[in-house]
């Protein structure tokens, strides 16, 4: 039997009720770890291994009690995908493969345990914590959470976990919480995992969310005190479709987990929120997506849909092609059918694949099959192969247009033109006409425009970690010191990839702010997830 393991350290393994067997583990390979043999035998029903972790295992983050809400308890949380899980567990750790699992947790005392799997929602004086996930799910999904945390209930069959500090918080900002999986259902069929809770992690957690089934893993950075950034619960529970019951095949089929789990997300917030809510969110992404292509350049081939990550790490993967080029391949497939065929297309590519994986070449070859049905017009017009085996954006991309999002790209034209930021009519915008604006003043802004604007917006101090993200790169860019000092706290306190990214390469680009950015990066990162420090060394050249 051959699993995956890195870094962990075997200290036996024996078959069944104990019969000892011999193993062995190769040299390891960068990032993939080593490939772990355990010879069995014929009629081998079990495999006990006693192993150990590193303490600086990848998927695993442990922190001290400064690190959290509280300050009191020290707190661990793990992060397997894409190919993490071996480090803290031996198994084999591709998408395609699933299994169910049981597990006993023995924690201290006065914390609690979660798991991707059946949880209680109470505190066990014992501090032992036994799961149970029926349901086959792949490596990737494995997760555990160990911290002083409290639950509260949002409705039937789903709740919040936080810290004690974080619970009233977290509770009033995902209110909708049960309308968001009532509206998914409505749209593609049961929830198939039973409960649905949110977990809301450390500032250190390095992504946004991550759908571990039954219970999604998000960052504190969405508690925005407006209900704001909620899309982002609609994206990692829409994954309990697409990813966690039908899921990307190899890393290589990404775009099947994201680029529907975007498409649905969408139209989860649409349901709720309306069309011109979603609207928004879908024209800022489009804006993402056109940098990146940008970025990439139109002829690379990490800008296809299928990606080729042969000998790469597939992290290299994430990026807004598989998001966001996955999602407008999808909407462009709505929109030239229908959305009535389209959704009974996707509700039974669902109920057919369920608990299965899937890859890019059978995934066309249904929608060939029970889409396109041999109408070779339609097939033109799809133009699938453009999309999921061509570069950069194809003609029939959906154009979008947002009637809010227009208001501040006008407000930003004006501004830019020379009307003072006082003038400016933005009492009705959200978060996200923030950002639009704010993107749309692009390198124009020299000091007494920064002054301006912060003096009558307040973007320095603002509490809104998309708002901040995208103010600093400005400040940055235009050397407004001002903001420098709130700037260094927000990436001292925050671990969230999609957010040091941008800030550190923006300092990246002078001499002068490489050293900041360095001198920063020193102090903050102890405190980072592997995961964004994996990156941010490579974007600083920072030798270990
Ligand atoms: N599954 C991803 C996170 C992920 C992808 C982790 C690949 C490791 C490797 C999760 O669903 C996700 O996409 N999170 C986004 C938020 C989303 C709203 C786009 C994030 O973390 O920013
Ligand atoms: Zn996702």
């Amino acid at each position: 039997m051959i699993l995956d393991s890195r870094d962990l350290s075997i200290k036996g393994v024996s078959l069944d009720n104990g019969i000892a067997t011999s193993f062995s583990i190769a040299d390891p390979i960068e990032f993939m770890g080593s490939k772990f043999t355990i010879q069995i035998q014929p009629g081998t029903q079990k495999v006990n291994i006693t192993y150990a972790t590193s303490p600086d295992a990848a998927a695993l983050q442990w922190l001290d009690p400064s690190q959290t809400a509280g300050g009191k308890k020290p707190f661990l949380f793990t992060q397997s995908q894409a190919i993490l899980a071996r480090t803290w567990i031996p198994l084999q750790d591709s998408p395609g493969i699933k299994f169910t699992y049981n597990a006993t947790i023995k924690c201290p005392n006065d914390l609690m345990a979660l798991m991707s799997a059946e949880n209680d929602t109470t505190i066990h004086a014992d501090g032992i914590y036994k799961f149970k996930m029926p349901q086959p799910i792949s490596s990737y999904l494995m997760a555990l959470s160990v911290g002083d945390l409290q639950f509260r209930s949002l409705g039937d069959n789903c709740g919040v976990f936080a810290e004690p500090s974080m619970i009233d918080k977290s509770a009033w900002e995902f209110a909708d919480l049960k309308k968001m999986i009532t509206s998914a259902e409505e749209l593609y069929g049961p929830y198939a995992w039973g409960r649905y809770d949110v977990l809301v992690l450390p500032p250190s957690f390095p992504f946004g969310g991550m759908e571990n089934p039954r219970i999604t893993f998000a960052t504190p950075t969405i508690i925005a005190g407006d209900r704001s950034l909620v899309a982002l619960v609609a994206h990692e529970l829409a994954h309990s479709w697409s990813g966690n019951l039908v899921t990307n095949a190899t890393w290589n089929d990404f775009w099947l987990n994201e680029g529907f789990t975007v498409y649905f997300e969408t139209r989860i917030m649409e349901k709720i929120y309306g069309k011109a809510y979603a609207d928004m969110l879908t024209l800022l992404s489009l804006g993402e997506l056109k940098e990146t292509i940008d970025a990439m350049g139109d002829t690379s081939k990490d800008t296809h849909l299928y990606l080729d990550l042969a000998g790469r790490d597939p992290d290299e993967g994430v990026s807004d092609i598989a998001y966001e080029k996955g999602r407008f391949f999808l909407t462009s497939i709505e929109m030239a059918i229908g959305r009535e065929r389209w959704d009974a297309f996707v509700n039974n590519y669902f109920s057919t694949y369920a608990f299965q994986s899937m890859d890019t070449k059978s995934f066309l070859e249904y929608l060939e099959k029970e889409l396109i049905k041999g109408d070779s017009k339609l097939r033109e017009q799809i133009n699938a192969n453009a999309w999921v085996y061509g570069p950069g954006l194809p003609a029939n991309c959906p154009v979008i247009t947002s009637v809010e999002l227009e208001k501040a790209g006008k407000a930003a034209a004006d501004f830019k033109s020379g009307n003072p930021a006082k003038s400016l009519n933005t009492s009705e915008w959200t978060t996200h006409h923030w950002m639009y604006f704010l993107r749309n003043l692009n390198d124009s802004l020299d000091l007494k425009k920064m002054t301006e604007l912060d003096a009558t917006f307040n973007f320095t101090n603002s509490g809104n970690s998309e708002i901040q993200c995208e103010w600093y790169q400005h400040a940055i860019a235009s050397n407004y010191e001002v903001a420098f000092p709130a700037m260094e706290k927000f990436l001292l306190h925050v671990g969230r990839r999609k957010f040091l990214k941008p800030i550190y390469s923006e300092l990246a680009k002078t001499p002068s702010g490489l050293e900041r950015g360095r001198a920063i990066y020193k102090k903050a990162r102890p405190g980072y997830h592997a995961v964004a420090t994996q990156t941010i060394d490579a974007i600083l050249k920072w030798e270990l």
